[in-house]
């Protein structure tokens, strides 16, 4: 890549990240979350920023500097991240979800904090299924030509387990990662397989999330 990058391919496109990972309350103390960082989210929010693009990085739970340059929606729980997705996404010309959405949150919220009680054992905690934003995305596009893409983080048999995936999703593309020690959670790198809904699939070697998501923007801005 390098000099051609400063060629702004996504000038005059607006396009939309999510980063982090979500969090379902249980009490005012207490959550459902997961370990995503949102280093990958906000490195394609940089990205997208440097090849022209107007950004909409829509962040859960994350603790790292604003993306110059990206309007920064800050969200919560999962029903939070479709709300502000859904509608930073009706103008755009693609949506990129890399954030790690919770798909249960409990079944009910304890107003007060739940205590344990003297020689009982706690009760089971009861889960229901979250909205899944991604494939009402690929299924409900404001105009036929929006790109959505999505990320999983994989084990066993990665590459076949991305690909069922991708086509149950119905999205443009899945980049689809191993989940290891140093890799995906918290690291400055990543791995991945691009995989296309038109068959193509773009192997990325470890490096840094940037490199990864120029990749992403590379593949999107094809399909624009
Ligand atoms: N995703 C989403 N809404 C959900 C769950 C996931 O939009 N409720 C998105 C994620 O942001 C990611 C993609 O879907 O881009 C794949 O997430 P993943 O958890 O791998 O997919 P699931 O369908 O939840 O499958 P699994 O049972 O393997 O967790
Ligand atoms: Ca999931």
């Amino acid at each position: 890549r390098g000099a051609e990058r400063v060629a702004a391919d996504l000038a005059g496109r607006h396009v939309v990240v999510s980063a982090g990972g979500t969090r379902e309350p249980l009490d005012p103390v207490r959550f459902l979350g997961n370990r995503s960082s949102g280093k990958q989210g906000y490195a394609l929010a940089r990205t997208a920023v440097a090849r022209g693009a107007r950004v909409t990085l829509v962040a859960a739970n994350t603790e790292l500097p604003d993306p110059a340059g990206a309007d920064v929606v800050r969200v919560t729980t999962a029903h939070q991240m479709r709300e502000a997705v859904l509608k930073a996404a009706a103008d755009a010309d693609a949506v990129v979800m890399a954030a790690a959405v919770a798909d249960f949150r409990p079944a009910h919220y304890a107003e007060g904090k739940i205590k344990k009680k003297d020689g009982e054992e706690p009760a089971p905690l009861e889960l229901v299924r979250n909205p899944d934003i991604l494939a009402e995305l690929s299924a409900d596009r404001p105009h036929p030509g929006q790109v959505v893409a999505g990320f999983a983080a994989e084990t066993d048999d990665v590459l076949a387990n991305g690909r069922a995936k991708l086509a149950r999703k119905e999205c443009d593309l899945l980049v689809v990662n191993e989940v290891g020690e140093r890799k995906a959670f918290g690291s400055e790198e990543n791995e991945a397989v691009i995989l296309g809904a038109d068959g193509e699939e773009t192997p990325v070697p470890y490096g840094p999330k940037e490199a990864l998501a120029d990749v992403v923007w590379d593949r999107v801005a094809r399909r624009l």
